[in-house]
């Protein structure tokens, strides 16, 4: 994880860094700090935590034309002040800023670095010592920064200064993502376009094993093997305003507010004038030949990936299997002779994906992601990408990427269906357009969820989610939602499963949040929740219209069964929002986490 950012130009650096730092924290909030380059030297600002907190050491009188910046992830070291970048090479000389993960840093430390001092726990200081000592056994700058690209192992986008130079920032890149940014009088650097938006909308991307010279007014790239590389700009389509918060109190709540129109884009995204879907026609292929479908995932997006499985078994009749992209590698299942590989992934980026989307290239089998990030790793390196066109999610926990992936996910279902000649009776988007309804009735419901979290969960430090089938997948969502922004402990279950053991933990008052959406688990869940309530639980039931009975506190707008983790996420997004709120926790900056998870 961790966000890097660079700036050479005429004006001042540090609020360019330091806007864009705010704009990256989503990558990481252990620490923060910036380095600024003048006639004057090197000059260093980092804190722990927030960016704000780093605000309050920086000299705001010193001004500087040159500069680069880090928010951090603790990968190597605890977050610290003493861990926080940029790093400084022992004469101060060289100064750097690194996202990713030196793999073979004990090597090189043990191979080139023996007696040199550090001042940090990270695999990141050995990087800025060995530069140091590449260029005091007589290289030139250039060349010993591409030497020291070649020696690293792992990931990295790195940002190099030298306090010799004032007109030069280094850049290299390896797996992690990093851009240039294109101006009249300037050239930033970033780890996303987001962070320099308000400056430009022209990037060039950089590919693994690259590295830049970047100046004012030029910047070279070159291979590793210091070979030019030549590569045109590309246009960002973002707004500015897409990325703020406008009247909302956090992102979370804008983005679950903003589901209902992201599943209308979509349906208008996949659909031409006549109706029909519109779809890559090497996609269609590829699912029409495929004899398994492997979806490979992690987190919320591996649980859009369990209500996949669903979909395309149901709809399009192919075998599906689910699979953590983190576990995949070290079980991996007996692959069928046809495979189709689907990455799931928001950012694009995750790097327990990108793992096995790697070594599946390698195997030769055709892969597809479907992102909400165009021109992400994961996008650029499968064989072909569906976008899920949900805008920039910003909060940390996923809300609208996960209703998008589902979307789409049902979309290439149905196209699959089509191209295989299976008679369907519904049309796709007809009923995702019902769908988008629905979660426009419940968003406009957010008081009743949150009366719920008061009745609920107020003082509780446990929560269990029940449900089976479609509801049970949409409960692992609901436990995850919930844990990861309010810390308290959540489990999602398959109702039929807590007798198994589980039902040990349920005593008078546990919140049981329970889910009915499909006809046909109808009486079992029903018997679940008779099972909790008798032993005292204080059971919140969510079941849909057609369903329901006197007393469920939470009926859902019907829909079509297949699609109802849809709008029964709602409640569970709003209720896990809700309880974040009312424990004074930071909904969307939660601890420990970081929006694109880019080590293994
Ligand atoms: C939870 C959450 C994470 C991500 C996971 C995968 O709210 O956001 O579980 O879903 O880290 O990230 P992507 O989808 O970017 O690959």
């Amino acid at each position: 994880m961790c966000g890097i950012v660079g700036y050479i130009g005429n004006q001042d650096a540090k609020s360019v860094l330091i806007k864009g730092l705010e704009k990256l924290e989503y990558r990481g909030y252990d620490s923060s700090g910036i380095a600024l380059l003048n006639e004057t030297g090197i000059h260093v600002y980092k804190e722990q935590g927030r960016i704000a907190a780093l605000n309050d050491v920086i000299d705001h009188q010193e001004t500087a034309l040159v500069g680069i910046g880090h928010t951090r992830w603790a990968t190597h070291g605890k977050p610290s002040r003493r861990n926080a970048h940029p790093h400084q090479s022992n004469s101060g000389r060289f100064t750097i800023v690194h996202n990713g993960v030196i793999e073979n840093y004990e090597e090189i430390k043990q191979q080139f670095l023996s007696g040199v001092p550090f001042s940090s726990d990270t695999d990141t200081e050995v990087i800025v010592q060995l530069m140091e000592k590449l260029v005091e056994s007589g290289l030139e700058v250039e060349e010993a920064f591409r030497q020291l690209l070649v020696t690293m192992k792992g990931s990295y986008a790195v940002a190099l200064l030298d306090d010799e130079d004032i007109h030069t920032i280094y850049v290299g890149k390896n797996k992690s993502p990093l851009l240039i940014g294109l101006g009249q009088d300037f050239h930033v650097i970033a780890s996303d376009a987001m962070a320099m938006l308000q400056l430009t909308n022209q990037f060039v991307e950089l590919m693994d094993e690259e590295m830049v010279i970047l100046r004012q007014h030029s910047k070279t790239i070159k291979n590793l093997s210091g070979e030019l590389m030549q590569r045109r700009p590309f246009q960002v389509k973002l707004d500015a305003s897409d990325i703020e918060k406008g009247i909302y109190p956090h992102y979370m709540l804008k983005e679950i507010d903003e589901q209902p129109f992201v599943i209308r884009k979509i349906v208008s995204k996949y659909q031409d004038g006549n109706g029909d879907l519109i779809i890559d026609p090497n996609i269609r292929n590829s699912m029409k030949e495929a004899d398994r479908i492997y979806l490979i995932a992690c987190g919320t997006s591996y649980h859009a990936g369990l209500v996949g499985k669903q979909l395309i078994e149901k709809i399009a009749e192919i075998p599906v299997e689910t699979h953590i992209a983190s576990e995949f590698l070290y079980n991996r299942p007996i692959l069928s002779k046809n495979p189709l590989f689907i990455f799931i992934s928001q950012s694009g980026e995750t790097a327990d994906s990108r793992g096995v989307l790697v070594a599946i290239k390698q195997l030769g089998y055709p892969t597809l992601t479907i992102t909400n990030v165009p021109g992400s790793t994961l996008s650029r390196e499968a064989n072909f990408t569906l976008l899920t066109h949900a805008g920039p999610e910003i909060a940390v926990a996923s809300t609208k990427a996960y209703t998008a992936q589902i979307a789409v996910l049902a979309i290439l279902a149905f196209d699959s269906a089509h191209a295989k000649g299976i008679k369907q009776e519904i049309n796709p988007f007809h009923e995702l357009s019902i769908a988008a309804n629905a979660m426009d009735i419940m968003i406009n419901k957010k008081e009743m969820m949150e009366e719920n979290v008061w009745k609920y969960l107020n003082a509780s430090r446990t929560c269990f989610f029940i449900g089976r089938s479609m509801d049970y997948y949409a409960c692992l969502e609901g436990a995850l939602k919930l844990k990861e922004i309010s810390y308290i402990q959540a489990e999602g279950f398959a109702g039929g499963e807590l007798k198994h053991g589980t039902i040990a933990l349920i005593e008078e008052g546990t919140p049981v949040i329970a889910l009915l959406t499909q006809s046909h688990i109808r009486g079992n869940i029903r018997s679940n929740v008779q099972e909790v309530l008798a032993r005292g639980a204080h059971v919140c039931m969510i079941s849909m219209e057609g369903m329901e009975e006197k007393h469920d506190q939470i009926v859902l707008p019907a829909i079509h069964e297949h699609l109802t983790p849809l709008v029964s996420v709602i409640p569970l997004q709003l209720i896990a929002y809700y309880a974040a709120v009312y424990r004074g926790c930071d909904v969307d900056k939660p601890r420990n986490l970081a929006k694109s998870v880019t080590v293994e």
